[in-house]
């Protein structure tokens, strides 16, 4: 197969993540015989400092002509005064929203190697399975009026929780098939005890699951849900929410994997199916680290199963996909660790390090 990309690889550690996933795409290609065209564009705060905009026309043109679009991520203290004009994450806002993904899918599993080494106790977590879906184009993040400004009493500010029917029964239908694929079990989570938009978001998710009688569908609140991510994690299969609960929850939900830098994701336009075919922005759910950029520590893997998802879902490359993630198992396997998931008696390994591990093992070399 022969693939046309494009790569933002953005701020921080954004481009020393992507990098590796690359090399291990690179080893996926030659060991099955797939060939990576790739097109690197700007975006987040490295774009703002070469074009003044965060999401430059020409990467959205490029990201748009592509099959699928491998990101990084964006941000960092250079770009983080409150009062600038034009901030890193609205690139990423941006090139979500103008691409048309508002489907995030944010799968969380515990690898059995890691179960010991998490901040939560390991029969609580292992054997986790759940996707967190999150609404990735609406919601606060997008709803108007938004707003900063002066009154005779002082500065006033204003986010919206808006949300169509239309939103929400795509994002709910999304997560209800994603369900019926798996344990044919979702929980819809909102806020409905004190949110008008969450009121609609129950009412439509209702409306829909008339056609899913299969699916088993529960209602929970959302700081319910948080409490239970922790204290039942396995009680979950598909969770499907908007944009910034999910937000919220999906770094939560990163504790049970051990990390933030495992959790990989895809943002997707609807429905996944088997055989690939569909568009998709893929990125880890970490955040740039500035804090870790650019000294060889931040773990890869997160990017590496992005990949992964990649291949999955846009190009119906599922023994290549599985290849990838047995490689990171094997490598986690053979005791190396990057600093955020560190055990005693384990090998300390950098970014470089571990893609090169990983990509030994995918390529099958
Ligand atoms: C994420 C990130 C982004 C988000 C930030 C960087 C804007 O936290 O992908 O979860 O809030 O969507
Ligand atoms: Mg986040």
């Amino acid at each position: 197969m022969k693939i046309e990309l494009a790569v933002i690889a953005g701020d921080g550690i954004g481009p020393e993540v992507v990098a590796e996933g690359i090399k291990v795409l690179q080893a996926i290609g030659s060991r099955f015989g797939h060939s990576f065209n790739l097109h690197h564009g700007l975006i987040g705060g490295i774009a703002i400092d070469r074009t003044g905009e965060a999401l430059p026309e020409e990467t959205l043109k490029m990201c748009r002509s592509a099959q699928s679009v491998l990101m990084g991520a964006v941000g960092g203290p250079k770009w983080d005064d409150p009062k600038a004009k034009v901030r890193p994450e609205d690139g990423l806002l941006a090139v979500r929203k103008g691409l048309g993904l508002f489907a995030n899918l944010r799968p969380v599993t515990v690898s059995p190697l890691l179960a010991d080494s998490t901040a939560l106790k390991p029969e609580v977590i292992r054997g986790v399975d759940l996707i967190v879906l999150r609404e990735l184009t609406g919601g606060l993040y997008f709803g108007r009026p938004k707003k900063q400004w002066q009154t005779a009493r002082g500065r006033r500010a204003v986010d919206s929780m808006v949300y169509s029917e239309q939103e929400i029964e795509r994002i709910v239908r999304v997560g209800f098939e994603l369900a019926r694929g798996r344990r044919k079990k979702l929980v819809s989570v909102d806020k409905a005890n004190v949110l008008e938009s969450s009121r609609l978001w129950r009412q439509v998710t209702m409306e829909v699951a008339k056609k899913y009688r299969d699916v088993e569908l529960e209602h929970m609140l959302v700081d319910t849900c948080a409490m239970r991510l922790i204290q039942t994690p396995k009680y979950f299969d598909v969770i499907v929410t908007e944009n910034t609960f999910g937000d919220i929850l999906t770094d939560e939900a990163s504790v049970l994997a051990g990390s933030m830098g495992m959790l990989p994701s895809a943002s997707l336009a609807g429905v996944p199916q088997d055989g690939g075919g569909m568009f998709g922005l893929y990125e880890p759910i970490h955040g740039s680290a500035p804090s870790i950029a650019g000294q060889d520590i931040a773990n890869p893997i997160a990017t590496i199963l992005t990949v992964a998802m990649m291949l999955r879902y846009s190009f119906g490359l599922v023994k290549e996909a599985n290849t990838i993630e047995t490689a990171v198992e094997q490598v986690l396997n053979e005791g190396y660790r990057t600093s955020d998931i560190m055990e005693k008696g384990k090998t300390k390994v950098g970014t470089k390090k571990m893609g090169d591990l990983i990509a030994r093992k995918a390529g099958g070399t």
